[in-house]
């Protein structure tokens, strides 16, 4: 199947389990309309699409519960632009082609509506109908993936590296961890879903990292040789912010060489997941890799 017809099949129900919790679990008017101020503002949701092209790769059916996992994701994810577009942290005016939220609705609010994001995301796996021990390992693994190991510690390093000449080893520390964590989770939880054994859990583990260095790898490349208007935020910022990124650090040429590389790891780790575990097909996550080409 091609992915974008998988995309139109699917998203539309994750869509919807955002935001009927929200609609239904929010009781001040002003902090849901600004959390869904920046869910309706669409993005790309690949995490959630990772998250259902892994079950869909070991042959297992999508259902509500599977949605509703998407869904908890991509409301982390979300919380995480409003933070990082904040006057303190990143201070973008424009994301997901939109005035950000805190633009709109006042910085206060825009911290309020990403705590509420991220806690939401919480309540919502918890009310999944899924068996008590997949239901705690999904729980556990969102809060290392979003949390003081995985993203936020990401984001810290990022804030403290600015205006630093930082290493590659320092720059892939905060990569894998900003932006790896949340991709490696939907591999992970995809894998869960779908009953893997531990074994191939490590697998999906190691093809989530190369797929989550790709990705961010990429978003650095496009921060410096794309337009505003195409990506829907401000393009140019991570210079005028001072961040080392990877085009800062080696230049174009051999950050698109970097990128092919770990795009073909990826491939490669597609490759053997097919040969080593019965009914895997790796369509939807090969057509994925493809759009990574800069
Ligand atoms: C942006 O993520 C922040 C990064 C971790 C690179 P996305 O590029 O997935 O943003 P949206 O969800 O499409 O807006
Ligand atoms: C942000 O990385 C990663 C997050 C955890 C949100 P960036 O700061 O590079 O993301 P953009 O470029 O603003 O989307
Ligand atoms: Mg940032
Ligand atoms: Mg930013
Ligand atoms: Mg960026």
């Amino acid at each position: 199947m091609k992915l974008a017809d998988f995309s139109t099949i699917h998203l539309p129900a994750v869509e919807e389990e955002m935001v009927s919790f929200l609609n239904q679990h929010t009781s001040e008017e002003k902090l849901k309309e600004s959390m869904l101020y920046s869910i309706h503002a669409g993005g790309k949701r690949i995490r959630p699409l990772l998250l259902l092209s892994t079950v869909a790769a070991f042959n297992e059916s999508i259902d509500t519960t599977t949605y509703q996992v998407a869904a908890a994701l991509e409301m982390v994810h979300t919380y995480s632009l409003i933070h990082d577009d904040l006057p303190a942290m990143d201070d973008d005016d424009l994301r997901r082609g939109k005035p950000t939220n805190h633009k709109v609705y006042g910085e206060a609010l825009a911290i309020l509506a990403g705590d509420g994001l991220l806690t939401a995301a919480f309540q919502l796996l918890s009310m999944t109908h899924l068996a008590n021990s997949p239901k705690l390992l999904l729980l556990q693994q969102l809060a290392i993936s979003a949390g003081t190991q995985g993203m936020v510690a990401g984001q810290a390093a990022d804030i403290a590296g600015e205006s630093q000449q930082l290493s590659l080893e320092e720059l892939k520390f905060i990569h894998e961890r900003k932006t790896g964590r949340l991709i490696h989770y939907a591999l992970l939880a995809g894998g869960v879903l779908a009953n893997q054994p531990e074994e191939v859990l490590a697998s999906l583990q190691k093809l989530a990292n190369h797929l989550g260095l790709a990705f961010q790898i990429r978003d650095d490349l496009l921060d410096m040789v794309s337009t505003t208007e195409a990506l829907g935020k401000t393009a140019g910022k991570d210079e005028k912010m001072e961040k080392t990124t990877y085009p800062r650090l080696l230049g174009i040429e051999e950050t698109k060489e970097a990128l092919k590389k770990e795009m073909d790891v990826a491939n490669r780790l597609i490759d053997q997941l097919e040969k080593n575990v019965c009914l895997f097909n790796g369509q939807l996550l090969r057509q994925f890799i493809q759009q990574f080409s800069v």
